[in-house]
C-alpha cells in the first residue's frame, strides 16, 4: 500500500470515521449520479457524526460545487433527524457532512437533494443506529436497584394463587375442555367469533385492534390474558372478580359472541365430547327447561375456560434472563445484555425520582392489579367512562362473584371483594394498571386503544394530558424526551415466548 493511503487510513482510524466495510455507493434516483456515502453499516446513536459523501456522473466525473440539502428521519417517518446537519465542499473534491445525529436506535433513512448544473436529483442512504458499547454491568447496580429488580424478575412469580371460587381451577381436564370452548367460533350468534377471536396467541392474546370486534364493535381494546389469573380483578374496569365470571361476560355480550347461555348450553348438549367432558367434571348437563340449572351449568363452562387461561402464563424475556445474570453476579450471555439505552431506561423506569413507572408496573406482571386515573386522553363517546367507580358498583351487584350461588368458596374468603373500595374520588376515571410484558406484541395500547405506538402511550407520560373523568394521578416528571426513549427500549426486552402447554397455543384437534 502506498504511504499516502496509509496515512489517510490512519487518519480515518483516528477520527473514528473508518467503516471497516467502506462507503456505499448509489445510483441517484433520477440516474444523473453516483453517490457514496461513508456511514458505517452500524453507527452509534447519540454520537455526533460526520461523513463523507462524493458525488460523480456516470462517467466517474467528480461533481464539483453542488448545492446538497440532507432530511431524514426513523424508517417509520414517525421521527425527523433531531439535528440540522450541514454538507459542506472538501478540499479533495468530495463533501463533507456533519453534525448527523440518531437519537434513537433503529433503521434510519437520509435523503441526499442534489442540484448542480441545472440538474437536480437524490439519492437515498439507510443507516442502521444502534449502541456501540455493551457495558458489563454486574455491579453497576446499587443494593436497592437489586431488590427492586429482584421484584421484577420473573423469577419471583409464584404460581398463579389459587382460586377458591373455582373447584376445577387446577384441573387439568378442565383446562383440556377449557381449551376447546376458547377456540370454539359455534359458541357465537354467527358461528364466526370465538375467544380467540380477541385473543390471538401469537399477539400475545390480543388482537391487534384499537377497538375489539366480535359480532359487534366493542368500545375497549383488546388486553392480554396472558398471566391475568393473578389479578384479583378482570376487565379495564374490574367488573369481575374471577376469571370464570369473566368468561361468562363475552358469551352473551351483544358485541361479542352475542348468544345467551341457553344457546351455549345448548351446543354442550348436542356436541357428545362436550357432554362427556362437562359430565365428568361437573355431572350430568341440565335439562333445556331447567332455567336455574342452566345458569349453573353456564358457570361451570366459565370454571373451564378459566382453568384454560390459569395456564397461559409469562415466559422469561430478555429482561429476566439479563437479571438472573446480575443477580447471580454472572455475565449475561451476550444475546441477553442489556444495551446502554436498555439498561438506561431500566434505571429511570425504577427510579423513584424519575420514571416512577413502578408506582404502579410493579411485581413480575409489571402491575400493582389495581385502579389508576392517569388521564390517557379518551376522546369523543367513550370521554365520560368512568372506570372502576362503574367497575366496583358491577362486581358487587354481579350474581356471579365471589360471593354468588356459583361461586365454590365460602362467602368469608372473599377479601377482595370485602375490602375494595367502593367509592370515593380516585376511583373516577381510574382503569386497571396492565401488565407491561409482550407490549412489542399488544398495540394499540391503554383501554381504549387511544394509542397506536407504544411511543405515544408512553409519550402520555411526558404530556401529562388533563383527565377528563375525575384527576389525573400523574404529574409531570424530570425526565428529557431521552429518557423516555430509553424508557421503550427497556420495555421491548420484555417480549419473549408464552409459558403454556404448546397445543393449548394452538386450535384444538
Ligand atoms: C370481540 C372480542 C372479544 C371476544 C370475542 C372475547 N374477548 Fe376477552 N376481552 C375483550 C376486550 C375488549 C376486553 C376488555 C373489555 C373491558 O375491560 O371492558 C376483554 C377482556 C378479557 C379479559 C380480562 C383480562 C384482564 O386482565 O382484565 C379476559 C380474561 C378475557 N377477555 C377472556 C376472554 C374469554 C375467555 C373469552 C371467550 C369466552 C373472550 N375473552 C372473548 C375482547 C374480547
Ligand atoms: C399512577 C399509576 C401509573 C404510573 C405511575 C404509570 N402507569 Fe402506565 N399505566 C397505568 C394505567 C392505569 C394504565 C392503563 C390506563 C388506561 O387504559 O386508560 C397504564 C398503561 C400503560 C401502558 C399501556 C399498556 C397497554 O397494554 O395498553 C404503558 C406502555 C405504560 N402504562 C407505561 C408506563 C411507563 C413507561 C410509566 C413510567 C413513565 C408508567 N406507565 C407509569 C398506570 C400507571
Amino acid at each position: 500500500m502506498m504511504p499516502r493511503i496509509l496515512a489517510l487510513l490512519a487518519a480515518l482510524l483516528a477520527a473514528g470515521l473508518w467503516s471497516g466495510a467502506g462507503a456505499e455507493t448509489r445510483q441517484s434516483a433520477g440516474g444523473h449520479y453516483r453517490v457514496s456515502l461513508d456511514a458505517k453499516a452500524k453507527t452509534p446513536w447519540n454520537a455526533m457524526q460526520s461523513w463523507r459523501l462524493s458525488v460523480t456522473r456516470a462517467d466517474g466525473t467528480p461533481v464539483r460545487g453542488a448545492a446538497i440539502e440532507i432530511t431524514g428521519g426513523t424508517l417509520d417517518h414517525v421521527h425527523a433527524l433531531p439535528t440540522r446537519p450541514r454538507i459542506s465542499a472538501h478540499p479533495d473534491g468530495g463533501y463533507r457532512v456533519e453534525g448527523v445525529k440518531f437519537d434513537r436506535q433503529g433503521r434510519w433513512q437520509l435523503h441526499f437533494d442534489i442540484r448542480a448544473g441545472g440538474i437536480r436529483d437524490q439519492a437515498q442512504f439507510e443507516v442502521q443506529a444502534s449502541v456501540a458499547v455493551w457495558a458489563s454491568l454486574d455491579d453497576e447496580w446499587t443494593k436497592d436497584e437489586l431488590t427492586v429488580l429482584r421484584s421484577l424478575w420473573i423469577g419471583s412469580l409464584p404460581k398463579p394463587p389459587p382460586d377458591p371460587t373455582n373447584a376445577v381451577a387446577d384441573d387439568a381436564r378442565a383446562a383440556e375442555f377449557g381449551h376447546r370452548l376458547f377456540f370454539d367460533n359455534r359458541l357465537s350468534a354467527n358461528g364466526q367469533v370465538a375467544c380467540v377471536t380477541c385473543h390471538i396467541p401469537e399477539l400475545a392474546f390480543t388482537d391487534g385492534r384499537k377497538n375489539a370486534r366480535g359480532v359487534g364493535l366493542m368500545a375497549r381494546n383488546a388486553p392480554t390474558i396472558i398471566g391475568a389469573a393473578y389479578s384479583p380483578w378482570q376487565f379495564w374496569d374490574g367488573r369481575k372478580d374471577s376469571q370464570w365470571a369473566q368468561a361468562m361476560g363475552p358469551l352473551e355480550s351483544a358485541v361479542e359472541h352475542g348468544t345467551s347461555r341457553d344457546w351455549i348450553i345448548g351446543v354442550a348438549s348436542r356436541d357428545l365430547d362436550y357432554r362427556r367432558r362437562y359430565e365428568a367434571l361437573f355431572g350430568p348437563l341440565p335439562a333445556m327447561t331447567n332455567a336455574a340449572g342452566i345458569d349453573a351449568a353456564f358457570a361451570n363452562l366459565g370454571k373451564a375456560i378459566a382453568a384454560y387461561e390459569r395456564t397461559i402464563l409469562p415466559a422469561p424475556t430478555k429482561f429476566d434472563r439479563y437479571v438472573e445474570a446480575v443477580l447471580a453476579g454472572r455475565t449475561p450471555a451476550p444475546a441477553d445484555q442489556f444495551s446502554i439505552e436498555e439498561i438506561a431506561g431500566l434505571r429511570v423506569f425504577i427510579s423513584d425520582n424519575q420514571g416512577q413507572c413502578i408506582r404502579c408496573h410493579n411485581g413480575p406482571m409489571f402491575t400493582d392489579n389495581h385502579f389508576h386515573n392517569i388521564g390517557s386522553q379518551v376522546v369523543g363517546a367513550d370521554a365520560d367512562e368512568q372506570g372502576r367507580s362503574d367497575g366496583i358498583k358491577s362486581a358487587l351487584a354481579d350474581a356471579a362473584n365471589c360471593r354468588g350461588a356459583f361461586s365454590d368458596a365460602p362467602a368469608g374468603l372473599c377479601a377482595e371483594l370485602r375490602f375494595a373500595k367502593r367509592a370515593g374520588a380516585e376511583l373516577a376515571g381510574a382503569f386497571k394498571t396492565p401488565t407491561l410484558r409482550y407490549l412489542v406484541r399488544t398495540a394499540p395500547y391503554m383501554h381504549a386503544g387511544q394509542f397506536q405506538t407504544l411511543e405515544d402511550a408512553i409519550w402520555q407520560y411526558r404530556d401529562v394530558p388533563p383527565a377528563t373523568v375525575g384527576e389525573t394521578e400523574l404529574t409531570r416528571l424530570p425526565m428529557s424526551d431521552a429518557q423516555f426513549r430509553q424508557i421503550e427500549d427497556f420495555l421491548k426486552t420484555l417480549d419473549g415466548p408464552i409459558r403454556a402447554p404448546e397445543h393449548f397455543l394452538k386450535p384444538p384437534n
